[in-house]
């Protein structure tokens, strides 16, 4: 560790120059990381095979099919990668120490969405066509195939001395991940009501599986990366989990409310594909006239029209399900703000988190 670490982690840092903290914001944090993380990630995907290297490019909006340039499209918000960054700093450390873990975490994040969206049968994302629509399904599945062996080869390779936990959390977290999807398709079989229905406890842990594991696993390897005790760390990782559980409620959100326009992807498409999200399972919980209504209309046997999908964007939100499920998401960002008051960080990026932590609550992205 470089620099000393002193105080725990404080929503309004009085100890940060003033014009610092004026001049931060969550985007200009993201964009700060982005710009350190690039140069190895941009030379990660070089040694892939051209040809899923021009996937993986593609999906981070760096060229389009055929590999021209493209500097204009979306590349993701860069959450995991600012986390790990984010965390060496709350260590002490220099934001470097961490880019090896920022970009394995970026690549995971981007396998995991090539293959996700073949799962969800989703057709756009990062407003452009998904990898497994421009190139075909076969080209996508082995495209997130080689983005996964990269992500492990990337943290394998990554110098210093915490080389085997650092290979031991990133493969702990591709299980939980997967684990997480297989849950996530399993209760899209489920009925809506009845005692078959998906219980909130039940979409708790799938959602910290297949995104709280790996927001755990970039603040975890953040701080192992910048020599953090192995206390911090496990602290570092559980607000990681917690984060991912909010993040992933803000995202079932947008699913329901987003503007495509923003998102960049597409909205409706969990409920039409019957996707426990959190809306509908908190809207559901209520028994007045509205949820009843909502439920008939969810269980018809027919795939639902676009009419019957606003109808029931609307009975959701009639029903509570949008304000219970950003009270779930505000319950989940404040156990991770417990988790990481509990240790000693660096208190300009405990600040930074602590700003990325309330912007991802009120993304529109
Ligand atoms: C989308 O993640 C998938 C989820 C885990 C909800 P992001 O919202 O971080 O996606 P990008 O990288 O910004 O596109
Ligand atoms: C998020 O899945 C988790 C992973 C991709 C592993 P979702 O299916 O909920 O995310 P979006 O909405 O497609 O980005
Ligand atoms: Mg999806
Ligand atoms: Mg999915």
């Amino acid at each position: 560790m470089t620099s000393p670490i002193t105080a725990p982690v404080l929503t309004a840092p009085l100890d940060i120059a003033h014009e610092q903290a004026a001049a931060a914001t969550a985007p200009g944090v993201l964009a700060r990381c982005r710009a350190l993380v690039r140069p190895s990630l941009a030379a990660a995907i070089d040694r892939l095979h051209p040809w899923t290297g021009e996937m993986a490019a593609f999906s981070l909006g760096w060229c389009g099919v055929g590999g021209t340039p493209d500097s204009g499209a979306s590349e993701g918000k860069g959450v995991r990668q600012a986390l790990a960054v984010l965390c060496a700093e709350a260590a002490g450390a220099p934001g470097e120490s961490a880019v090896a873990g920022a970009v394995a975490v970026e690549l995971i994040h981007t396998f995991s969405l090539l293959h996700d969206d073949i799962m969800d049968g989703d057709g756009t994302r990062r407003q452009r066509e998904t990898v497994w629509k421009a190139y075909g399904t076969g080209p996508a599945v082995l495209a997130g195939d080689a983005l996964f062996a990269l992500a492990v080869q990337t943290i394998a390779e990554a110098p210093g001395a915490h080389t085997a936990a650092a290979v031991r959390c990133l493969s702990g977290t591709l299980s939980g991940l997967v684990h997480g999807q297989a849950e996530d398709l399993l209760f899209a079989a489920r009925p809506w009501t009845g005692p078959g229905a998906v219980r909130p406890a039940e979409y708790r842990a799938m959602a910290e599986l297949k995104t709280g594991t790996l927001l755990g696993c970039a603040a975890a390897l953040g701080g192992l990366l910048g020599g953090a005790p192995a206390g911090t760390v496990a602290a570092l990782e559980q607000a990681g989990r917690h984060l991912g559980v909010a993040f992933q409620a803000v995202d079932d959100l947008l699913g329901i409310w987003g503007d495509p326009a923003v998102t960049g992807k597409p909205v409706h498409s969990d409920l039409r594909q019957q996707k426990k999200t959190y809306p509908v399972i908190a809207a559901l919980a209520g028994h007045g006239p509205t949820a009843r209504e909502l439920a008939e209309l969810l269980n018809s046997p027919f795939p639902l029209e676009d009419t019957a999908v606003r109808r029931a964007a609307t009975l959701i939100e009639a029903a509570g399900g949008r304000v219970a499920t950003l009270e779930e998401a505000g319950r989940h960002l404040d156990a991770a703000r417990a988790c990481l008051s509990g240790v000693p960080l660096a208190p300009r990026a405990a600040y930074e988190i602590e700003m990325l932590l309330a912007f991802l609550l009120h993304r529109r992205v």
